[in-house]
């Protein structure tokens, strides 16, 4: 057993979907989440500069003495995962096999979508990874960053924002999948007006819903589950401004009171 927190990432406030299952699914454990959102968005950026902010973020909630590390979003475990775990030496799980796996499940017509940001689909991890369980499947790939900005700025409850969703969407219609992967760590915050814009016959993929049953496995399989702690603890850091993370977080992880912490980006680099 090990009552330490489980360290999780992400460039914004995407990476909130997968700490709301961690409360959801593995109560006793405690969390350090960061958010990077002074440079966000991530999922327009180069490999090699994905790559060094998430090594930077990762040092970071080492420093916080966590026992594992989850990469709450799709756009570095597409790029940077691989490296880092070569470098690191605690548990690191991603959100792209999980997602991968959850999707092949579902799946009845051999037509998957993956909805992503232009750095994940580029990567072409998913296409990999469901290849890899589904030779036969076809897959199509569909970069919407609109949708980071959506979520960010908190306008994804606006009258105009379900018109916006359905026409970025467009490029789908004709593919006629049964299930769309929601590849972004952002995207579960527009569940419902994808689920619209798609129809009711297709299923959505939570990626990072489906990552912490993998990181419930790894907690058991470890041995680092917690086992009663007395005091279970949240703690949220973002590089941006706190009081914008907290409207967020505390709309979407209500009923629990959110506070979060400035932690300035050249504190990272250092
Ligand atoms: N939440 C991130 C993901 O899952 C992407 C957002 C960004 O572009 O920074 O890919």
């Amino acid at each position: 057993m090990d009552n330490r927190p489980i360290g999780l990432l992400d460039s914004g406030v995407g990476g909130l979907t997968v700490v709301k299952e961690v409360l959801r699914q593995l109560p006793n454990e405690s969390t350090v989440f960061i958010g990077d959102q002074a440079r966000l968005p991530y999922g327009t950026r180069q490999p090699e500069q994905i790559v060094r902010f998430t090594r930077q973020l990762v040092h970071f909630l080492q420093a916080q003495n966590v026992k594992m590390i989850v990469i709450a979003c799709n756009t570095a475990t597409a790029t940077a995962l691989p490296i880092l775990k070569q470098e690191l030496n605690i548990p690191i799980i991603g959100v792209i096999d999980s997602g991968s796996r959850a999707a092949v499940q579902v799946n009845k017509n051999q037509k998957i979508a993956v909805i992503a940001t232009p750095a994940t689909i580029k990567a072409h991890a998913y296409q990999q990874a469901l290849l890899k369980l589904a030779p036969t499947a076809q897959i199509k790939g569909l970069a919407t960053p609109e949708f980071v900005t959506m979520v960010e700025r908190n306008q994804y409850q606006s009258s105009s924002s379900q018109e916006i969703v359905t026409q970025i969407l467009q490029p789908l219609r004709t593919f006629s999948m049964d299930t769309l992967i929601l590849g972004c760590t952002h995207f579960p915050l527009l569940g419902p007006l994808i689920q619209q814009a798609v129809g009711s016959n297709v299923h959505l993929i939570d990626a990072g819903a489906a990552a912490v049953q993998a990181v419930h496995t790894q907690l058991q399989q470890l041995n680092l589950a917690a086992v009663q702690p007395e005091l279970i603890q949240h703690q949220y850091y973002t590089t941006g401004d706190p009081r914008q993370f907290e409207e967020i977080a505390n709309d979407w992880l209500a009923p629990q009171h959110i506070h979060a912490r400035h932690i300035d980006v050249e504190e990272l680099k250092s």
